[in-house]
């Protein structure tokens, strides 16, 4: 009976919803009429509208309550998204796109991509239309957020709004521009100079990786003889026996337990935590871990390349100074999220995942 009664209220509910998604949008007070949708958001924000970057705050820093790794997912996904043809949010969508064909989630570079229900999430919960934000907005803005909250709040970087949403999203065009993780230190270079990004910048951003997973494939070149680039041999034991269990892996030595980070011969250097509490925290681990040769990735070790270079140069100051780091990165996610969009048209989409229209191009 209670069952019943609580099945009953959430069709209402979504009825609610869908009955209000469909109306055209009303000016006056961004008020677009009385309902359950509506009420159910001044709920949520206590009685008064809610600026929409405040409503893209409180998603997500729920969903990194509920999970951690929902933070380094929207991470990720700026960069997925701002790389192929500008921030457009053409990395969310699934059908209708401009030219058919199949979209960028289904590249090969978008392997293990997340975080698309937080942004469809905040999507239904912004307010009134005139407070709406572009799905390119969104994934700049849950960005921003996770980055502020992974970090505790030490990078804070500065975003605008304004951006409209792509009709095109391809797979292919997302594979021929999306660094794999198997690229050398020139070609990576040379993917972030053909985006205006020097090679500290490429560093800077690179040190992302200090949070997340990665699936096996993204990896398996490094512990396979044939193609390996040069791994700390204890390291790559360790990970070699690791994955047969786990073949989801933490980008970040520092976030495996102490059993493994020991038989991986990791050294917890002076600056680095590795308690409970820190897993998952956005810090400059990644370059302790970088310049003790125990990073995943071939993309990671490629820096080390440059020893005597920028990108030398780069990795020691960030893991002599977290404050560098803090600002660099921060600095280069800004300009990475004013990637200009490039298409033939634009729009608001309704749906993140979905194109508005197909019979206007
Ligand atoms: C420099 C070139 C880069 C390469 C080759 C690269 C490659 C990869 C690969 C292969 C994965 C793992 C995918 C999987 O197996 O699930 C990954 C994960 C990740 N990357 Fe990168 N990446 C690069 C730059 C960046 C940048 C610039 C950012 C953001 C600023 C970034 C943020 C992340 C994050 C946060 C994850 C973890 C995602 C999650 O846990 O859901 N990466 N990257
Ligand atoms: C980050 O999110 C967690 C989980 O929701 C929250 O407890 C914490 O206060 C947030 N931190 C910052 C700096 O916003
Ligand atoms: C190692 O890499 C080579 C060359 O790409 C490939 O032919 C071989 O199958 C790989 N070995 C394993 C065990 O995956
Ligand atoms: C998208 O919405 C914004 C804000 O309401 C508006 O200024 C802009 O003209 C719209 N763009 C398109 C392409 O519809």
């Amino acid at each position: 009976m209670v069952k019943l009664s609580a099945r009953a209220l959430a069709l209402s509910l979504c009825l609610g919803l869908a009955f209000f998604a469909g109306q055209p949008p009303v000016a006056a007070h961004g008020h677009r009429g009385p309902g359950l949708g509506k009420k159910d958001k001044k709920d949520k924000s206590g009685g008064k509208q809610e600026d929409p970057r405040d409503t893209v705050k409180r998603i997500v820093t729920e969903a990194i309550g509920g999970d951690k790794g929902v933070g380094a997912a929207l991470i990720r996904l700026v960069f997925h998204d701002c790389w192929v043809n500008g921030c457009d949010g053409s990395v969310l969508v699934d059908t209708k796109p401009y030219g058919g064909g199949k979209t960028e989630k289904l590249a090969e570079n978008n392997i293990g991509l997340a975080g698309f229900d937080v942004i469809d999430k905040i999507k239904s919960q912004l307010d009134s239309p005139e407070k709406q934000l572009s799905c390119a907005d969104i994934v700049v803005l849950a960005a921003r957020e996770a980055t502020y909250n992974l970090s505790r709040g030490n990078i804070d970087y500065p975003v605008n709004t304004g951006r409209t949403d792509g009709v095109v999203s391809s797979a292919s065009a997302a594979d021929a521009v999306l660094p794999p993780s198997t690229f050398d230190f020139e070609q990576l270079k040379a993917n972030f100079a053909a985006k205006g990004f020097d090679t500290k910048e490429l560093v800077a951003l690179s040190g992302a990786h200090v949070v997340g997973v990665a699936r096996e494939s993204s990896f398996a070149d490094r512990l396979n003889d044939t193609t390996a680039t040069p791994i700390s041999p204890d390291y790559k034991d360790a990970l070699a026996e690791d994955v047969k269990k786990h073949p989801i892996q933490p980008n970040n030595i520092r976030d495996k337990d102490e059993t493994f980070r020991d038989k991986a011969g990791y050294v917890v250097e002076t600056g680095v935590d590795t308690s409970d509490g820190a897993k998952g925290v956005m810090d400059n681990t990644y370059y302790h871990a970088n310049l003790q040769n125990r990073v995943l990735f071939r993309s990671d070790w490629e820096l080390r390349n440059d020893m005597s270079g920028q990108a030398g140069n780069a990795m020691e100051t960030f893991k002599r100074d977290a404050r560098e780091w803090y600002t660099e990165f921060g600095k280069a996610m800004a300009k990475l999220s004013q990637l200009k969009a490039q298409g033939p048209r634009f729009e608001n989409r309704t749906d993140c995942k979905v194109i508005n229209t197909n019979n206007k191009y």
